[in-house]
């Protein structure tokens, strides 16, 4: 390719390209990947709340593992800088596990549980709208349904019933960007802090009637995400 042909594509590269790849007020944007909720999982230690040993403090703590499923996220830019986005999956699967308690029988897999974990964020692309890099800071708020706890076989064996853990609202954060592929396609990468707090409740009649046992767990998660994006 001769000098001038050469400038002459990098001049229209220059002058296409941007124009084709602006976020702009008005967009609708559809990002899909795999979405990896990595829980932290500090927890109080496990404490009888009800029965004859109600007080007793049984030490130790509760962990959860992390779990990937599809990720979705709903994107709608309200000016050339600003958007708001509904973060989605599909449901969530974590073990939990009971370590260190005073309680042999009680240590080790309790059980498992699902939750879906809907956020909405404000979120910020500082970069001009002419950028096929795009970069974003969000902030929003988070509600995490819980549900479908189940305590594992092993620990059925051990007298384990009625496990539940509460619901929580928390505030999220989030840092990530696209990258456009094409003036509609996006490559996209993000991770989320979400403050995640619940309350878990465990029954266990073979420890004496009536006893109940109870674990505040910080949850508070990092999530992350990597996938393609759509622009409507
Ligand atoms: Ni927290």
């Amino acid at each position: 390719m001769n000098k001038s042909l050469l400038s002459a594509a990098l001049f229209s590269l220059a002058l296409a390209a941007p124009l084709a790849h602006a976020h702009e007020a008005g967009d609708i944007i559809l990002r899909a990947g795999a979405i990896t909720v990595n829980p932290k999982a500090d927890s109080s230690s496990v404490k009888v709340d009800q029965g004859p040993l109600a007080g007793a403090d049984l030490g130790g703590k509760a962990t959860m593992s992390s779990d990937t499923q599809l990720g979705l996220n709903f994107a709608y830019m309200i000016t050339n800088n600003w958007g708001i986005e509904l973060l989605a999956a599909t449901p969530f699967e974590h073990d939990v596990k009971l370590k260190g308690t005073a309680l042999g029988a009680a240590n080790g897999k309790l059980g498992t549980l699902k939750h879906l974990p809907p956020t909405l964020s404000l979120v910020y692309y500082p970069l001009d709208a002419k950028s096929a890099f795009q970069p974003y800071v969000g902030a929003g708020i988070n509600y995490t349904w819980i549900y479908d706890e189940h305590v594992g076989s092993e620990a059925q064996s051990a007298g384990f019933s009625n496990f539940k853990a509460e619901n929580s609202w928390g505030m999220a954060f989030q840092v990530g960007a696209d990258y456009m592929i094409t003036d509609k396609i996006m490559l996209n990468a993000q991770m989320r802090y979400i403050d995640i707090d619940t309350r878990a409740t465990v029954e266990n009649d073979a420890v004496a009637p009536g006893t109940r046992a109870r674990v505040n767990v910080d949850v508070d998660p990092f999530i992350y995400m990597v996938g393609l994006g759509y622009k409507f």
